[in-house]
């Protein structure tokens, strides 16, 4: 009797992108983690993680945690003051839009903007959530997308983990779109390290990768990385350029403008 009146109201509300309609269906679906959050949103205590299990992103799991924190419980060091902010975050890949509803739940007044090379992510628009198609290493794409006035408070690149894309998007991105004192993040360090086309055949398994030249071979070479960063730290050792500090945490790092 309960299933049916729970698979009938399942059917009413359907997939529909309202907040009050995915409480209403997370609640149904798992109680446990509803009420959590209910707790949460109503007395706005900042807790990202739990936010993050609600909204069911990786970020928050297993796979994306060290020493028993996850990305979330780190990141909130950083955000924790920023949450009841007027503050503009960007996430470069979207896939089903959890994250990006993560930071809507917690930034109570920012405007959350995505990226995506995949174009079915424009579905997943909602109030305060704004998503245009294209790809991160297509810096034409990256000068004009919501208008080259709007510039963000956080960037996070959990895109495609391809080296030099991941270098071409912060360098643009970092000096010209992210306000001073913002913060980048750049996610899944783990793959810099990996032949990930050869090893993964990341075109065929990962969500959306199949947006990308599917004539061409995706292997990082973490050397890349290494120069990339070794050339901000020196700039850092030297007192020049516009990055404030680089933080390393297990599989990400946070890097900050000046
Ligand atoms: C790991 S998923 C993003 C998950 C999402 N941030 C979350 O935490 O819920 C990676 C996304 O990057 C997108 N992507 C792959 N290559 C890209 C590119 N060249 N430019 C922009 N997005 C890309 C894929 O389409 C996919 O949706």
């Amino acid at each position: 009797m309960l299933n049916m009146l729970k698979s009938l109201i399942r059917k009413i509300i359907g997939e529909k992108h309202d907040d009050k309609l995915r409480f209403l269906r997370r609640f149904i679906n798992d109680p446990a983690v509803g009420i959590t959050y209910a707790f949460t949103n109503v007395l706005h205590e900042p807790d990202l993680a739990k936010i993050g299990t609600f909204h069911k992103t990786d970020k928050a799991d297993s796979n994306h945690s060290f020493m028993n924190l996850s990305y979330l419980d780190i990141y909130e060091k950083y955000f924790y003051e920023l949450r009841d902010k007027n503050i503009s975050i960007l996430e470069i890949g979207v896939n089903d839009g959890a994250s990006l509803r993560v930071w809507k739940s917690y930034f109570k007044h920012a405007m959350i903007y995505g990226i995506d090379i995949d174009p079915r992510c424009k579905r997943l628009e909602e109030k305060r959530i704004s998503i245009e198609n294209g790809s991160q290493d297509d810096v034409d794409f990256l000068q004009n997308c919501f208008g080259q006035g709007t510039k963000f408070d956080v960037i996070i690149d959990d895109g495609s983990h391809i080296n030099s894309f991941t270098i071409k998007s912060f360098e643009y991105l970092f000096n010209n779109r992210l306000n001073s004192g913002g913060i980048y993040i750049i996610e899944d360090l783990g793959c810099s390290y990996d032949k990930l086309q050869t090893n993964h055949n990341i075109i065929e398994t990962w969500p959306g990768m199949k947006f990308n030249d599917p004539t061409k071979m995706y292997d990082n070479n973490r050397k890349d990385m290494d120069v990339f960063f070794l050339d901000k730290i020196k700039k850092l050792d030297h007192l020049e350029g516009n990055i404030l500090s680089i933080h390393f945490w297990s599989m990400f790092c946070v890097i900050i403008k000046a």
